[in-house]
């Protein structure tokens, strides 16, 4: 296992899906800032321990935490190691997502991007003290699904990325018993990413599109914003949203 320094005197932050893309823009800029990053991956042990060194090497602190978070005793078995190395968690950023692979199951997207989304709040809460801060990663086409037209390849995904954003919303009075915030940091298509090459093979029009509104958010910048989101003073429920002006100038509900 990578690792420097543990969690003492640090935020400890649990990133899940940082093995690459945004997750792992996110990993590193949190320990940039000083918090341990916990890099949760589900198969990619080698690039998730690539990101661990990488953060370690410039003098940060992390630690790798295989886990398929779809999976309800893997998300438990997370819980337990957090529970047992650090004591405590800080931070949650809710990244790790899917449902767009070519071999996903049906159901595959809501259990992922809705139920084990919960299962990781309920799993970690009792983790979480007063302070602390859960950052759940979402897209403008989730975010504002039902209200803008989504590409037919993402429509489950976005579908079951709002049910999650929903879910999650609604368990905003536990998390205030508890003192812990929620925000929800929304992203227009993310430049050179894999999600956007792959629906750039599925539906060529649906970015060309997104193009024609300007120039699309790159992954650092949106990893910042997420960064940003575990220390703003927000509200709970705060929503932070990068890039798409097009989608901001849509009532908003
Ligand atoms: N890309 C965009 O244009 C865009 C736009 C707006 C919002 N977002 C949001 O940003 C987040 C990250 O997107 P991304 O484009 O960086 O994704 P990505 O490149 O597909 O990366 C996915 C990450 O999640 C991990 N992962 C996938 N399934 C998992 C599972 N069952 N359990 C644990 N980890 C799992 C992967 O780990 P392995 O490599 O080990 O499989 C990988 O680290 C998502 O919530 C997405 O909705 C993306």
């Amino acid at each position: 296992m990578v690792e420097a320094a543990g969690g003492e005197g640090r935020r400890v932050a649990l990133v899940t899906g940082a093995s690459r893309g945004i997750g792992a823009d996110t990993a590193r800029m949190l320990a940039a800032i000083g918090d341990h990053v916990v890099v949760n991956y589900r198969e990619k042990a080698k690039r998730a321990h690539a990101v661990a060194e990488a953060i370690v090497h410039s003098g940060g602190s992390a630690s790798l935490l295989g886990a398929d978070v779809s999976d309800e005793a893997s998300v438990d078995r997370m819980a337990e190691q957090i529970a047992k190395q650090f004591g405590r968690l800080d931070v949650l950023v809710l990244n790790a997502s899917g449902g767009l692979e070519i071999d996903a199951e049906p159901g595959y997207a809501m259990r992922i991007n809705r139920d084990a989304q919960v299962r990781i709040v309920e799993r970690m809460l009792p983790l979480m003290g007063a302070g602390s801060r859960i950052v759940f990663v979402t897209s403008h086409q989730a975010h504002f699904h039902g209200r803008k037209p989504v590409p037919a390849a993402y429509e489950p995904i976005a579908a079951s990325k709002r049910a999650g954003e929903d879910a999650l919303r609604a368990m905003a009075p536990a998390l205030a018993d508890r003192g812990v915030t929620l925000t929800v940091v929304s992203g227009d298509m993310i430049d050179g990413t894999i999600i956007v090459r792959l629906l750039e093979r599925r539906n060529p029009g649906a970015v060309a599109a997104r193009r024609g509104h300007g120039s699309l958010p790159t992954v650092e910048e949106f990893a910042r914003a997420i960064v940003d989101a575990t220390v703003i003073d927000a509200a709970t429920g705060h929503t932070v949203y990068v890039g798409g002006s097009d989608y901001l100038a849509a009532p908003r509900a």
